[in-house]
């Protein structure tokens, strides 16, 4: 019989430490159904999903789909948008698009840039740390990546605080949490925000085409594989994933890690005197505390999968933040390990659609982080209560007000 759970990962208290109940979930019903889509917890499952050919990520259909169809003809412009975008997006295209836009991200790119990104994260410290208190999110944690990878793309400095806006309304699509009527609203400004980001960007584009700079929209235009390019709406798109996925996610990254490190002092004393641990200790934090818990994708047939009937058409979450805690990978996995080895968490996903951006969003992470942690001596919280963003999809805190020592 298939096994079903009631579980709401965005009631607020479950979000406060779902942790328990993934855990619950792995041991009593790894593969079950929630009333809308299967959930799947354990990470050798999740790892097999990912790298199954029958679950689609085509999943533009099923976002709109809930809306009332006044409503989903109204928003036509954004579902044509984001039905290009790679991540939304199954083989042939997929692997045409992955391999045209892998050619512009070299790492000469993004490790030119960790000098310009430490003495940026300095500059918001400074404005923030005169009184020896901060909110880490707003302050730092929610400035810094938007800053740095409007950079990396050629942005000038003082038009990003709009892109803050534009890809704070663009997350929110993707997080299915609220009513009907919630998400009208929600998709109804997505589908603004998208447009003005459109014009933005399209007239950025146009002047790299004639005047090629050192900026990666200069190399996503020129980014060719076998004589194929990418056309104006999918480099128009490339643009949108980037600022996206890389904009959230890395902000409750480095929230997730100051609020790590200030409730494990020992292991803060240790990274602060062998810095070089930066690296281990935040893969450590996307695994132990990961800022994208969850992804979803769609049953192209249907198939058996550990004894359950998955039908044609129905969803499929996968637990990121459950399978980083499954004891069956990981020694002692509610412990927080900054030296652990292997770590092979699922944070960046697996399979065709492994995370794109995943040497920025390391650099720029272990650039806030280590900056952050080490300018702040004696961090302490102000509240020990987090107050968690709403929603269940992406893990951070809303605020993180803390003191120290400048
Ligand atoms: C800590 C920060 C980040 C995390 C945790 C993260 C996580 C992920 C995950 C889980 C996926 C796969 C989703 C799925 O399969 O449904 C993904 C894909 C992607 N990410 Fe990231 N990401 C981060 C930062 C970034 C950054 C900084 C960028 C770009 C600047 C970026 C760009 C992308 C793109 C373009 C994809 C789509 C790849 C594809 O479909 O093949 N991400 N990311």
């Amino acid at each position: 019989m298939t096994k079903t759970t009631s579980l709401d990962f965005s009631d607020p208290l479950i979000q406060a430490n779902p942790y328990p109940h993934y855990a619950q979930l792995r041991q009593e019903a790894p593969v079950c159904w929630n009333g809308r889509s299967w959930l799947i917890s354990r990470y050798d499952d999740i790892v097999t999903l990912l790298n199954d050919p029958r679950m689609s990520s085509a999943r533009t259909e099923q976002t709109f789909a809930v809306l009332p169809p006044d409503v989903q003809q109204e928003l036509t412009p954004l579902r044509t948008i984001l039905g290009s975008r790679m991540l939304l997006s199954d083989p042939p295209q997929h692997t045409r698009l992955k391999a045209i836009v892998a050619k512009a991200f070299t790492p000469r790119m993004i490790e030119g840039r960790r000098a310009r990104i430490e003495q940026i994260c300095h500059g918001f410290i400074d404005e923030a740390s005169d009184s020896g208190t901060m909110d880490v999110m707003a302050d730092v944690a929610t400035k810094l990546p938007g800053w740095a990878i409007t950079d990396i793309l050629g942005v000038p400095y003082e038009d990003q605080p709009r892109f803050t806006r534009w890809a704070r309304d663009q997350v929110l699509i993707y997080d299915r949490a609220g009513t009907t009527q919630d998400r009208v609203g929600v998709m109804r400004q997505g589908q603004k925000s998208m447009l003005e980001m459109k014009e933005y960007l399209e007239v950025i584009i146009e002047q790299r085409r004639h005047d090629p700079q050192d900026d990666l929209i200069t190399e996503l235009v020129q980014a060719e594989e076998q004589g194929d390019r990418l056309s104006r709406d999918e480099l128009f798109g490339m643009c949108v994933a980037l600022l996206v996925g890389g904009n959230n996610s890395t902000a409750h990254l480095i929230g997730n890690a100051v609020l790590t490190f200030a409730r494990h002092p020992d292991a803060l004393a240790q990274l602060l005197a062998q810095p070089e641990l930066i690296a281990p200790a935040t893969e450590e934090v996307m695994r132990y505390d990961s800022p994208v818990q969850v992804t979803s994708r769609v049953v192209k047939e249907d198939m058996e999968f550990q004894g359950e009937t998955f039908a044609a058409g129905q969803g499929v979450l996968v637990l990121f933040g459950s399978g980083n805690r499954d004891e069956a990978q990981f020694a002692n996995p509610t412990q927080f390990d900054m030296t652990r080895h292997p770590n092979r968490h699922l944070t960046f996903a697996h399979g065709p659609h492994f995370c794109l951006g995943v040497s920025i969003a390391r650099t720029v992470s272990q650039v806030g982080i280590l900056t952050l942690l080490q300018r702040c001596r004696n961090l302490q919280l102000i509240n020990e209560q987090v107050e968690w963003l709403p929603g269940f999809a992406f893990r951070g805190p809303h605020t993180l007000p803390i003191t120290f020592e400048a």
